[in-house]
């Protein structure tokens, strides 16, 4: 323990940096200082599984190569904040509205294509497969990509495990059909999505400042609460690329304390942070 901080490991101002301008170049995440404490707090976890002494051993690691704890690093920096049918209007909007005039309207084609793009854990996911097979016309061919950067939610993603609470997040008609009780497992952990559900989800890991494999287009891409942590030019340009991989009237779906900037005048504004491409 520093006698003069009261903190368990020495994290100087060079540190910080060094920290601040490696998660922006790996994952695009742009840390205020005000995050100071919350990276100290955060990556203190990771010292003391590696058993080092201070801030600048783990700089130093990071900048070996050769080590492996670069996922580990990014995985404590993000912020995996999620619920089921979080911002329910964009469910309702997606469901009442969007999908009905699409199956009335998409020339024969009877292909659903909906990206969820920093789905964490797989309450976002999890809740858009509900919505659409709920009401899913015979015959039409839906599949649902589900990307994020941290190895370790996707993980958890891929379980579909639910506890009571979560549980508690979703409407009981799905709850009946797209629920199972598990067995032999612990309490908190009692239940999880059942097959049906999981079917049309492909997790993968995706981190949306490199390039990507898919080619689309999607008729929906979700972004939900992820590109708040990203600068000014760097939402720009993230919503360029989803501009791209949309199909002509495609929905993108945004978080409700974000907003397209300059992007706005290629969308039209059709629900709370869904915008429509024109
Ligand atoms: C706050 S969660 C939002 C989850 C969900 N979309 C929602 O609104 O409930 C943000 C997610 O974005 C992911 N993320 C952050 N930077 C990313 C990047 N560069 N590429 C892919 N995913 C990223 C994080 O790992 C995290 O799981």
């Amino acid at each position: 323990m520093n006698a003069k901080t009261g903190k368990e490991f020495h994290f100087s101002d060079k540190d910080f940096e060094y920290i601040r301008a490696k998660v922006y170049a790996l994952a695009g995440i742009a840390l205020s200082d005000y995050k100071r404490e919350m990276v100290y707090s955060r990556l203190a976890r990771r010292l003391r599984a590696l058993g080092l002494k201070d801030f600048a051993s783990y700089c130093q690691l990071l900048e070996n190569e050769q080590h492996d704890e670069l996922g580990n690093f990014i995985n404590s920096l993000t912020t995996n904040l999620t619920r089921f049918f979080r911002e329910k209007h964009h469910f309702d909007y997606l469901k009442e509205r969007f999908l009905p005039e699409l199956y009335k309207n998409d020339g024969g084609r009877r292909r659903l294509r909906i990206w969820s793009a920093g789905c964490s854990t797989g309450a976002e996911p999890y809740s858009i497969a509900m919505t659409v097979l709920s009401g899913l016309p015979r015959g039409w061919d839906f599949k649902l990509l589900a990307t994020d950067l941290d190895t370790n939610v996707l993980e958890q993603a891929r379980q579909g495990e639910l506890n009571e609470s979560m549980l508690n997040e979703i409407p009981k008609p799905y709850c009946q059909s797209f629920v199972e009780r598990q067995s032999n497992v612990a309490a908190s952990n009692a239940w999880r999505m059942n097959a049906t559900v999981k079917s049309p989800i492909f997790f993968k890991q995706l981190n949306l400042m490199n390039t990507w494999p898919m080619k689309g287009p999607f008729q929906v891409i979700f972004c939900r609460n992820v590109v708040i942590y990203f600068d000014k030019p760097t939402q720009q340009r993230l919503f360029e690329r989803y501009y791209n991989l949309l199909a002509p009237g495609g929905l993108l779906i945004l978080g409700h304390s974000e907003s397209l900037g300059a992007m706005a005048k290629r969308f039209s504004a059709v629900e709370r942070t869904a915008y429509q491409k024109v």
